[in-house]
């Protein structure tokens, strides 16, 4: 294939809403973040409102979409409610995603298969606004073709699995997950989806995917967000972002 070589980086700045939150006060302000996400680089901002309200809350969506000029990439569950929501902001782009109110965190992809009618009859509407419909699943061939099926324009990888190998230190393991993202971001790039990768990116962990030619888009948050106590927001995302580009550049 042609290398691809434009890699996007979505700022994803939900855990700042986390900290806000844990102490209900005004401050630190999502918005702030995603206008110095966008002032370092960042090609778009992500952000997953929950059904629980965990971290980011109605109103930040709103304020955030009037305060940037990159997109804003709205993650959220397959809900009537989050429906509804997205269609009230036509945000540039959708990434559905799966969620349990006890998790800490987005687990696993979604299950395509199980749901397919379900989820083209959701995604429609959304479609028909001129979203990018996006879907967040794990590097597996039969929820890719489900993907496809029901007229998704984005698939994002689930890189979880391969990034908590990697600090387990099992590195058979996690490079036999590295080669399934490998493949499957090929497999997904020829069926003409757009492929993203995200979930638990760092440092360590972001050179091999960014290396990935089909991969267009990385959304990066957690660790951005943690990196920031110690060296700013700004030079977190520069460094993200540098590394980024090296592996492109290869
Ligand atoms: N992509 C998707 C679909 C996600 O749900 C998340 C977490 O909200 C991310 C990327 C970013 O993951 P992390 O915060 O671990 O970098």
């Amino acid at each position: 294939m042609d290398f691809i070589k434009d890699l996007r980086l979505g700022v994803n700045i939900d855990h700042v809403a986390t900290v806000r939150n844990a102490r209900g006060s005004a401050y630190p302000d999502p918005v702030r973040a995603a206008m110095i996400a966008q002032e370092a680089g960042a090609d778009g901002i992500t952000a997953h409102l929950r059904e629980d309200r965990r971290h980011i809350v109605d109103e930040d969506i709103a304020s955030i979409i009037k305060a940037i000029d990159i997109p804003l990439n709205f993650e959220m569950a397959a809900t009537d409610e989050m429906q509804k929501i997205a269609l009230g902001h036509e945000p540039h782009a959708v990434c559905i995603v799966p969620e349990k109110r006890e998790e800490r965190t987005t687990e696993g992809g979604l299950d395509v298969v199980k749901d397919e009618s379900k989820l083209a009859n959701f995604i429609e509407p959304l479609r028909e606004k001129g979203c990018r419909v996006s879907i967040f699943i794990a590097a597996d061939d039969t929820q890719i073709r489900a993907a496809s099926k029901i007229g998704a324009h984005v698939v994002e990888l689930h890189t979880g699995a391969y990034c908590d190998l990697h600090y387990e230190k099992s590195y058979q393991e996690r490079d036999a997950e590295l080669s399934r993202l490998k493949d499957m971001a090929s497999f997904a790039h020829s069926l003409g989806l757009e492929v993203h990768a995200g979930h638990g990116l760092t440092y360590d962990t972001v050179t091999p995917i960014a290396e990935l030619p089909e991969i267009v888009e990385l959304n990066i948050g957690h660790f951005l967000i943690g990196e920031s106590i110690f060296t700013g927001l700004k030079d977190a995302i520069l460094r993200m972002r540098d590394l980024m580009d090296k592996a492109r550049s290869k």
